[in-house]
């Protein structure tokens, strides 16, 4: 296998791995307990991830190994084995959407050849990103929002009031919405997701132009390897608001603390992302128990291929 492809094989193991998890959150919705919905998520997928004939890597994971005793970063999966990856997951992307049974919550996993993912702190990003199709810098971190929709709109030919934007319904964010409803865009506030709320801007039906605001800087991580299967815009920056933030960024190699990082430096090299629906979503359905069956709907995808699969799985329940 070349270091800087994975092999396509790998695909369908990743399905069965975000499948599993969704199925062990799904259990937990809509019972009010966001963590243990979140435990038995990550339980699920562990197990998961050490069937496989892989030797993998947690750089995006559930936290730091003194505060998350599973799938940590640097914690090692897999039974061995040639192929050596990066993995970045989040088990339950939407433990407060899963424990009230809210739309959009997703199991979510990126494998990448080893050594080619940003590892992320578990700190805050500042994050904007849009669709296929546009010219490179059409939207910028260090533009406002309402310069963003302008050359937004522009490039797509048509009124700033064209364009929608999704932003992550928070008070940090006033100024944001503020500045781009001074410009007539529409605003589409989700209340938790923001994996979800990136991938919306690559998929056409769900009308969102642009993402901005800030939200896990894990999360863009895992946003950026779906995005690099369909195509799009990234750019993210870490946030830090105090001194052991910074210290927990030092400690796993980040050296440029204002650096503006763009998609391609965030997933460097081709990814396979799965994704499947825990709740009913604009992206996915949720999981369902019918008929003694349990039905699930995944999102997979190949940058390297630029493959892009929907599987729908029935087993006996
Ligand atoms: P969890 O699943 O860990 O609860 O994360 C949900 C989420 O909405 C992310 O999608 C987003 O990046 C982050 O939380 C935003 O953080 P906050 O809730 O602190 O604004």
């Amino acid at each position: 296998m070349s270091a800087e492809v994975l092999d396509r094989s790998l695909v369908l193991d990743a399905v069965r791995v975000t499948e599993i998890a969704a199925i062990a959150a799904w259990e937990l919705a809509g019972r009010g307990d966001e963590k243990a919905a979140d435990q038995a998520a990550v339980d699920a997928m562990r197990t998961a991830l050490n069937d496989l004939d892989l030797d993998g890597e947690i750089v995006i994971g559930e936290g730091e190994r003194d505060e998350a005793p599973m799938l940590y970063i640097g914690e090692k999966v897999g039974r061995g084995g040639k192929t050596k990856i990066d993995i970045a997951l989040d088990p339950l992307e939407g433990t407060t959407l899963t424990a009230k049974a809210m739309a959009n919550a997703l199991a979510v996993m990126a494998w990448a050849p080893k050594g080619t993912m940003l590892n992320a702190p578990d700190t805050y990003m500042d994050k904007i990103a849009c669709g296929p199709g546009y010219p490179k810098g059409v939207i910028d971190l260090d533009k406002t929002p309402a310069e963003n929709v302008r050359a937004l709109a522009k490039a797509k030919g048509v009124q700033a009031s064209a364009i929608t934007v999704c932003v992550l319904d928070r008070p940090r964010h006033a100024e944001i919405i503020a500045s781009l409803r001074s410009v007539g865009a529409r605003v589409y506030l989700i209340t938790d997701g923001d994996v979800a709320g990136v991938m919306n801007t690559a998929d056409p039906t769900t009308g969102v132009d642009f993402y901005v605001g800030q939200g896990g800087a894990p999360e863009g991580v895992l946003a950026c390897a779906a995005l690099k299967c369909v195509g799009g815009q990234f750019q993210g920056r870490l946030v830090f608001r105090n001194a052991d933030e910074r210290a927990r960024a030092a400690r796993i190699g980040i050296t440029d603390f204002d650096k503006k990082y763009d998609l391609h430096e965030m997933v460097r090299a081709d990814a396979i992302f799965a994704a499947t629906g825990v709740t009913d979503g604009a992206l996915l359905d949720g999981v369902k128990f019918k008929d003694g069956f349990v039905h699930t709907h995944t999102l997979v995808m190949n940058s390297a291929t630029q493959t892009v699969r929907e599987v729908r799985m029935k087993r006996p329940a």
